[in-house]
């Protein structure tokens, strides 16, 4: 998918967050096709319970939501295996309804493992992947006639910071027109405990997806750093209400990397923020969703308050 507006290449983002205080960096350089199924493992580990909270919820309404929203075509953002969207595409087999498929992923090889299995899974299905960063502009999604459902799972709207959920938000709102449809996922606020032990999983994954930010580093960039040299940490931030996840430097450490004059240094201790996932409350959800022009049509959460599911319609 081309941009509307000039995406920062991984050079300047590199630029801009590391070489200032303080250090992060966007967290789709998480997902390159070792990253993308790193992801897919943490799904199946018993802590992250939002993959498999969603799924269930999912699979009970899809039936409804497509049954409202009528799709003629379902556009996913950020669609990694596309695993939970099989229960919206189980759903319009069962109704007779046979979308095209487009899904949005910033990562080209997770889009091409994807769209084979789902090509052979689901016959009927026109599945046409669009590669590229959705927070590049969506004015180049390609339009069609009929009516469109967006779909946004897995939380991933907790990995905008909230002003940037915000204009991402009413970017979706201006590609929709009257009819479409928005089913949005989203993590709810819980015990810290349980939130601490989803971004601290006792198999490693969590620590080897985070990790793998900086392979992308080493190889995309050549920099040398060692691994060995940095740890994952995660934490919720009640005052935030977020999880944030960082890489802490376990020693005093230069880095290089090919095209940029000065070296990384480090100090034991320093720390780089990777990521951060925001958990909401079924206000906040609502508030944010009607701030950026939706209008909430139907509210699903799962059992126990873990996870929503939001469809909404354009106000
Ligand atoms: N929706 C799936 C995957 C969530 S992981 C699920 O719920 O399980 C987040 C996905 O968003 C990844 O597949 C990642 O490659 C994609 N992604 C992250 N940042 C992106 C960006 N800026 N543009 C497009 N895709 C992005
Ligand atoms: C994609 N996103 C919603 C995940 C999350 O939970 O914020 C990414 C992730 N990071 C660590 N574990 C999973």
């Amino acid at each position: 998918m081309r941009p509307t507006r000039p995406v920062s290449s991984l050079s300047e983002d590199v630029a801009r967050g590391l070489f200032s205080a303080p250090r992060s960096l966007p967290p789709k350089y998480f997902y390159d096709e070792r990253g993308s199924l790193l992801f897919d493992r943490i799904c199946d580990v018993p802590e992250y319970y939002p993959t498999r909270t969603e799924s269930a919820l999912l699979e009970e309404i899809a039936g409804e939501v497509i049954g409202h929203s009528q799709p003629a075509r379902i556009v996913e953002l950020g669609s990694g295996t596309s695993r939970k969207t099989r229960h919206l595409l189980d759903a319009c087999d069962r109704m007779g309804c046979h979308p095209l498929y487009a899904p949005v992923d910033v990562c080209d090889e997770i889009l091409v493992i994807s769209g084979e299995a789902l090509s052979v899974d689901y016959q009927w299905l026109d599945v046409r992947p669009l590669v590229g960063d959705y927070t590049a502009g969506l004015g180049n999604l390609p339009r069609r006639e009929g009516r469109n459902l967006v779909v946004f799972l897995g939380g991933t709207i907790g990995n905008f910071a909230p002003g940037d959920a915000r204009d991402f938000l009413r970017e979706v709102r201006t590609t929709m027109s009257a009819g479409d449809s928005l089913l949005i996922g989203a993590d709810r606020v819980k015990e810290p405990d349980v939130l601490h032990a989803a971004y601290n999983d006792d198999a490693g994954l969590t620590a080897e997806f985070n990790l793998n930010v900086l392979r992308v580093l080493n190889r995309e960039l050549g920099a040398d750093f060692d691994l060995g040299g940095f740890e994952h940490y995660a934490h919720f931030n009640p005052l935030e209400s977020r999880i944030e996840m960082h890489l802490i430097a376990m020693r005093n450490q230069v880095v290089r990397l090919d095209g940029f004059d000065g070296a990384l240094e480090f100090h034991e201790g320093d720390n780089i923020l990777t990521e951060i996932s925001c958990k909401f409350t079924r206000a906040a959800l609502e508030e944010l969703l009607v701030e950026t022009g939706f209008e909430v049509d139907r509210h699903y959460e799962s059992a126990g308050l873990k996870f929503s599911l939001v469809l909404a319609r354009p106000a």
